[in-house]
């Protein structure tokens, strides 16, 4: 278990996010009210990168099939969204969802602290 020095906590204005790697793990850290959050930047749908999606207040929806998560305990709180898709996928296979076949699983979430002006993230099963 080991925190990761990530970057200046002054390079991410209230409300907006980025993403980061540590050891190949895909991480989006947001900034909401004064305090800095993390999660998996992998949609726990498909896999999109949700750091490309929207922040709004303490929600990121995925730029995909617009599942929401709250950022703060990494619930999902919107499933995915799969219009026409689903449709398209019923009519062809006969199946009544597409979605309940796909798992939309909740984000890890990371601590984080600003030491020294840097933002600090822990990842719990790596020793850095
Ligand atoms: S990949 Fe994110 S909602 Fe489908």
């Amino acid at each position: 278990m080991a925190y990761f020095k990530t970057f200046k906590a002054a390079d991410l204005s209230a409300g907006k996010m980025t993403r980061i790697e540590i050891n190949k793990r895909e991480i989006l850290i947001a900034g909401i009210g004064g305090q800095f959050y993390a999660t998996d930047d992998r949609c726990g749908h498909m896999n999109g990168s949700l750091s490309m999606g929207r922040l709004e207040g303490k929600v990121v929806e995925c730029p995909l099939h617009r599942a929401r998560y709250d950022i703060t305990s990494g619930k999902c709180v919107q499933l995915p969204q799969m219009g026409n898709l689903e449709n398209m996928f019923i009519a062809a296979s006969g199946k009544t969802r597409m979605v309940a076949a796909i798992d939309t699983l909740d984000l890890r979430t990371y601590r984080t602290r600003v030491e020294d002006g840097f933002v600090m993230v822990e990842i719990p099963d790596c020793d850095g």
